[in-house]
């Protein structure tokens, strides 16, 4: 027997509504991530948490990380095209929290606050206790929607702390492994 697929209702919304597609998307479970650079033009450091943080290919080693468009981030990393990401343990909920709070407090007072050590390649922070840090090199930068597509080549990968377990984010909260 043939499947006829039903075709589409002639009424039905182009795409799915933004409460549709976050009430969808929240119920995939994501590591968090600290993506982290140095700003050359100032000196300062600059940190924002993110759950887009996604492995690409391995030979040539690539990375995928996606940044609002009007962020601070994404501002910063179209004049430096070298970043770092560093994979949170599950103790350091907190610096995720801190780090997705907008214009509340300065990088600087929270770099001050967070232990780390400057990556040789990318010049970013890397945040101490993280599971795992990458440092890259920006490979080609994508608009797509309200958000900037960073491709990035790994330049040096660490396991700082291989016993350690990872921080979740899942349905609007974060999570550990249970
Ligand atoms: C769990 C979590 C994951 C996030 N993931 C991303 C992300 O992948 N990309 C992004 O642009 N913002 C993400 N955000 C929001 C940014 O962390 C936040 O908007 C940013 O740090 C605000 O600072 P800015 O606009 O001053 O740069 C996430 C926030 C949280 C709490």
């Amino acid at each position: 027997m043939r499947y006829v697929y039903p075709s589409p209702q002639p009424e039905a919304a182009p795409h799915a509504t933004p409460d549709e597609f976050r009430a969808a998307l929240s119920q995939l479970a994501s590591g968090v991530s600290l993506v982290t650079v140095h700003d050359p033009e100032d000196g300062e450091d600059a940190g924002m948490t993110a759950t887009s943080f996604l492995s690409v290919s391995l030979e040539p080693p690539l990375v995928l990380i996606s940044v609002r468009e009007d962020s601070r981030m994404d501002e910063v990393l179209s004049r430096t095209d070298t970043w770092a990401v560093s994979l949170l343990d599950e103790g350091q909920k907190a610096l995720g929290s801190r780090f997705a709070m907008k214009g509340r407090l300065s990088d600087r007072l929270l770099f001050a606050d967070t232990p780390h050590r400057r990556g040789p390649r990318s010049g970013a922070p890397l945040v101490d206790g993280a599971l795992a840090t990458v440092e890259c090199r920006t490979e080609q930068r994508i608009p797509a929607g309200d958000h900037t597509l960073l491709l990035g080549r790994v330049l040096e990968a660490t396991v700082p702390n291989p016993a350690g377990r990872p921080l979740l984010y899942f349905r609007g909260g974060y999570r550990t492994l249970g």
